[in-house]
């Protein structure tokens, strides 16, 4: 194109005047290609000429400056209504070396802005004619990388400390098994004397627990999760939680009912997760109920969903509590880890579940899993083939 112009512009008086018209109208075009593109890009673009005065600002540039009108006339920094910015552009382009990623903070209405900055020298047939400014908004990308850094070291401190709490589990474990063969060893040699010890040594005992489940519940909260889905019936694990549960119940004096809907479809469920969602559920129901009372669990089909609602006739929970209770370490127990709903949550979205509590203080709550129904390609997938591999995710920040 450059070389039909030269030409055009060697026999440019012996051009008819039409066909000059045909030549400004297509050089005309051309520009407002260029002038078009380079108004289109977010980036920020300056042309100056060697006494720095302005050739070009795109739109883009204009923005970022908050010009509103620029003249060619005037020096850039002469423009320019921020004192930072007219500093810096003066000294660097007086200076006329090129500058390389260079970063200022504006203040802006919105909040400061972020501006990358770069300057080169404008060559055009191998003659510096000039200065190229390019200005790109790094705000947000800088937000993003310091996000990013976030949840990086919050994830390297979450791995450590689950490092911390496994290695606690182990000599744990052992002090709770050196207690028992004391325990034993005294009930041999029972005196007078050694009798108050047992209470001592309970007492330890009890504390050795609630320090094992702690360590427990963290490990599994911050854990990825390692599920694997399968249709598999939903009430088994119901029956299963029952059953672990009806000693501790009777001795708190409440009765368990279960009312299981017949013929229930199989769901995508892993047994063994959803058991400790169920299980944590189930827990805080009997510890909501210290003068005994009913809890009921039943399972149903309702509006395209597995339910398993476990309802309490305890000490219910107070509205503004409502919104904590499936925080990490909320709890309103003396010796509660605050993690057991934390943990239920987690399983049921790793389930693609919901879950939903209604409660009335001092009447009961009732604590409902949803969970949906297959689809119906799910249904015809062979056994072996229908196990979906959930990749754990980690807690949220
Ligand atoms: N069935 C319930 N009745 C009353 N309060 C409950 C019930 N379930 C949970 N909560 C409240 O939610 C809190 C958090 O429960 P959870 O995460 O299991 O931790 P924790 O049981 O260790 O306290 C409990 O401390 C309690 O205040
Ligand atoms: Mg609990």
């Amino acid at each position: 194109m450059k070389a039909m112009y030269e030409n055009a512009l060697k026999r440019i008086d012996r051009i008819p005047p039409d066909g000059l018209k045909q030549i400004i109208k297509n050089l005309s075009a051309e520009n407002s290609i260029y002038e078009a593109a380079l108004n289109s890009t977010l980036d920020g673009i300056v042309v100056c000429d060697l006494e720095h005065k302005p050739l070009f600002i795109n739109r883009s540039a204009e923005k970022i400056f908050r010009l509103v009108s620029w003249t060619q006339e005037f020096a850039l920094w002469e423009q320019l209504n921020d004192d930072n910015l007219a500093d810096f552009f003066r000294k660097a382009l007086i200076a006329d070396e090129n500058v390389l990623n260079r970063e200022i903070s504006l203040n802006r209405p919105g909040g400061t802005r972020i501006i990358g900055i770069n300057i080169s020298a404008l060559l055009s047939d191998g003659k510096i004619s000039g200065n190229l400014i390019h200005l790109e908004d790094i705000t947000d990308r800088r937000r993003r990388e310091a996000q990013l850094r976030r949840a990086e070291s919050l994830a390297a401190l979450t791995t450590l400390a689950a490092g911390v709490a496994h290695e606690i589990k182990n000599p744990l474990a052992s002090i709770r098994i050196q207690l028992g063969i004391i325990r034993r060893i005294l009930e041999k040699n029972c005196s007078k004397k050694t009798e108050s010890i047992f209470h001592n040594i309970s007492l330890v005992e009890q504390e050795i627990d609630r320090l094992n489940s702690i360590v427990v519940d963290f490990l599994f909260a911050v854990r990825p999760m390692d599920i694997t889905l399968i249709l598999d019936r939903a009430e088994e694990v119901v029956d299963e939680v029952v059953e672990l549960m009806s000693h501790e119940a009777e001795d708190q004096h409440i009765r368990i009912v279960t009312k299981i809907e017949p013929d229930l479809p199989d769901v995508m469920i892993d047994r063994k997760n959803l058991k400790q969602a169920l299980l944590n559920i189930v827990k805080n129901a009997i510890a909501a109920m210290p003068d005994g009372g009913v809890l009921t669990i039943s399972v149903s089909v309702k509006n395209d969903e597995l339910q398993i609602a476990v309802s309490d006739t305890g000490i219910g929970i107070p509205e503004e509590l409502m919104a904590k209770i499936f925080e990490p370490y909320f709890t309103t127990k003396e010796s509660g880890t605050g993690l057991g709903l934390t943990i239920t949550f987690k399983i049921v979205k790793e389930h693609n579940g919901e879950i939903t509590v209604e409660s009335t203080p001092s009447k009961g709550s009732t604590f409902t899993i949803h969970l949906p129904l297959p689809q119906p390609e799910q249904k015809s997938l062979p056994p072996w083939e229908d196990g979906v591999k959930v990749e754990g995710s980690h807690m949220e920040e």
